[in-house]
């Protein structure tokens, strides 16, 4: 009798002072970071990276190591931010869809997820001013609803340099933006910039016969950084968020090698469920365009293309 009492008691408790928001919380810190969808699966994610993607060590590295990071810190004090460049076809739109597939239990079909597109967005150069207004209102609108949002940029070589400015108070540690807690956010700049002094390095590296694997972030970082900032049609032109240093990764993605397109396409035949020929392969591989004209070490569509001629080829 008398432990009955006590229970009801305790239910009534429970009832009357933990409101809804804080029986969540609890759940969450069951779950971590369930907020929003966010469940980040980062053993998958590495496990995906390493069965899809081909050649990109340093990329793929430099991501999980970041957002591992990143998730394991109850409140971080900046959002993170990663600015990823490299030649077209070399994965970086890729590597940023896995990513976000393994950040949310639903994946990329998450509505915290938004992609913003130079052409599709902000298309216009007379209506910058607009531009920049609406992207501030996007960022800050859904950042209030949910604070695990996940924003990608792509194409930033196209940005009308100016309109990504906006967002430098929402990237930095120290800056107060209306009671959101836009900390928890992840910013993704995608861009090609960069493209060619990667792709040098990675080119005196094979003249020197040595390991692509031993291709370092300290070879690279300062020559994009500079690449980026002196190339007045990229979005980062000028900007604040380059010079201010808020981004906290460059992640560089490396010319491919024909060994990796032929894994590419080996991986795209099993994905449409095709039976291949060595021969067909050889042949997709001898159509595809490399540099330098001479010695033909590099891809220069990398995987991009494939995907098309194996539904085309096999
Ligand atoms: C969130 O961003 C999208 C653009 O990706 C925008 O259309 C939408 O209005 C924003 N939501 C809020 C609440 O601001
Ligand atoms: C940042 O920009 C200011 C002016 O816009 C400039 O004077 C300064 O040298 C820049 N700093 C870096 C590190 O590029």
């Amino acid at each position: 009798m008398a432990a009955d009492w006590w229970q009801i008691t305790l239910v009534v408790l429970i009832a009357g002072f933990v409101n809804p928001w804080e029986l969540s919380a609890l759940h969450c810190s069951f779950y971590n970071f369930c907020e929003c969808g966010f469940r980040p699966n980062l053993n998958a994610l590495e496990c995906e990276l390493a069965r899809s993607v081909f050649g990109q060590h340093l990329a793929c590295d430099l991501v999980v190591k970041a957002v591992k990071q990143f998730v394991e810190t109850d409140s971080p004090t900046k959002p993170l931010v990663l600015s990823f460049h490299g030649w077209t076809g070399s994965g970086k739109t890729f590597l940023s869809s896995l990513l976000v597939k393994h950040l949310y239990k639903d994946g990329t079909r998450n509505p915290h997820v938004h992609y913003f597109s130079p052409i599709l967005h902000f298309a216009h150069a007379q209506n910058v001013e607009l531009y920049k207004e609406d992207l501030r209102q996007w960022i800050q609108g859904n950042l209030t609803q949910c604070s695990r949002s996940v924003f990608v940029f792509e194409e930033m070589d196209k940005m009308h340099p100016g309109i990504i400015d906006v967002l430098v108070p929402f990237l930095g540690p120290s800056w107060v933006v209306y009671g959101t807690n836009y900390r928890k956010a992840i910013f993704i700049f995608i861009s090609n910039a960069g493209g060619d002094v990667i792709n040098q390095v990675a080119l005196d590296f094979w003249r020197d016969r040595k390991d692509r694997e031993e291709i370092q972030l300290r070879h690279l970082q300062s020559a994009i950084s500079i690449a980026v900032m002196s190339t007045p049609e990229h979005g980062f032109w000028k900007s604040q968020i380059m010079n201010q240093s808020l981004i906290d990764v460059i992640v560089p993605f490396l010319p491919l090698r024909p060994s990796h397109i032929r894994q590419c396409i080996q991986k795209e035949a099993e994905q449409q469920e095709l039976e291949y020929e060595e021969d067909t392969v050889q042949s997709i591989l001898n159509n595809l365009v490399y540099f330098p004209e001479d010695e033909k070490v590099f891809s220069s569509t990398g995987c991009k293309t494939v995907s098309s001629r194996v539904s085309y080829f096999l």
